[in-house]
């Protein structure tokens, strides 16, 4: 049977002079419309529509993360629990986009770099609310937001806030577990400070999970997304030394040496310890 058969005999719609549609309801004209290479370079496509659909996927992972903040707050944690898998799987998707971008030859990139200015990943205000949010706090990331008073704010906030294991850990208190004092208030615009008394909170659910299951199965979930989000990391570092080597990023650092110091970045370091402490 004919594919025009099909959608005659299917019944499809197929005026839309009257009712919305799939490109109305998706708003494609904006983002399809929103490529705008500077650059001859054949290739400048890819490195646009790779760094656009990195951003729309750490819209969503705000989205879920600030509610699953939320929820962990409120003791709903089996709603955080979806959420916080559905964050992993996002992350999982964006380490594979690298094989995409590994594409990308050094002549190739070469020929569009002078069109890039200073502009970089570096000043990425998603990223920084989703490092803030899970707790990798840093008062100097927030100075390349301040000529955008609107986007100051959002990171400011994310900021100021406590970060996801700052939720977690509060509610290991709600629930008993010992959380010293000075993990449960403090000033959350300070980094995270690795403490003897969160680990032997932890190992408690850990050397009991049967009698701690959801607070274990969270210690699981927050290993999950730093297993992807450290994937993540590793993998823009070897995409960025195969296409640019050790030449300076556009954004002002060392490039790759600036990359492979924050692959040492531990975002939930008891969850790691407690595992060669158990
Ligand atoms: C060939 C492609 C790419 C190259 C050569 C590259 C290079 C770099 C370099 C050298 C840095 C360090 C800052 C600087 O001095 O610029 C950086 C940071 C960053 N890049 Fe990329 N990058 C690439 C693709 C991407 C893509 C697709 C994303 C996705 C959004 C991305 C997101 C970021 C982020 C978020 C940072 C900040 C990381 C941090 O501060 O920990 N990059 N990139």
């Amino acid at each position: 049977m004919s594919t025009e058969k099909i959608v005659h005999e299917e019944k499809a719609q197929l005026d839309f002079s009257a009712s919305m549609s799939y490109s109305d309801y998706l708003s494609l004209d904006s983002i399809l419309n929103a490529q705008h290479p500077r650059s001859p370079a054949h290739d400048e496509l890819l490195f646009i529509v790779q760094h656009q659909t990195s951003e729309l996927w750490m819209k969503l992972m705000l989205h879920e993360l600030r509610a699953a903040i939320r929820c962990i707050a409120d003791d709903e944690l089996a709603s955080a629990f979806k959420m916080l898998a559905r964050v992993s799987r996002i992350m999982e998707q964006l380490v594979h986009a690298w094989d995409v971008l590994a594409t990308m030859t050094p002549p190739e990139y070469s020929a569009m770099r002078p069109y890039l200015g200073s502009s970089s990943g570096f000043q990425s205000w998603q990223y920084r609310c989703i490092e803030f949010a899970l707790g990798n706090k840093n008062a100097a990331m927030l100075k390349p937001h301040a000529h955008r008073p609107e986007l100051l704010a959002e990171v400011e906030a994310a900021w100021r806030s406590p970060s996801l294991y700052d939720e977690a850990l509060r509610l290991l208190a709600r629930r008993g577990l010992d959380i010293p004092a000075d993990h449960l208030e403090r000033d959350w615009t300070r980094p995270y400070e690795v403490s003897e008394g969160v680990e032997q909170a932890w190992l408690v659910a850990y050397r009991d999970p049967k009698n701690h299951w959801d607070i274990y199965q969270l210690g699981e979930e927050l290993t999950d997304l730093e297993d992807a989000f450290r994937l993540w990391r590793f993998r823009h570092v070897t995409t960025v030394e195969r296409v640019i080597g050790f030449k300076r990023g556009t954004g002002g650092t060392g490039g790759v040496s600036y990359l492979r110091k924050m692959l040492d970045v531990v975002l939930f370091p008891e969850i790691w310890k407690l595992r060669t402490d158990l």
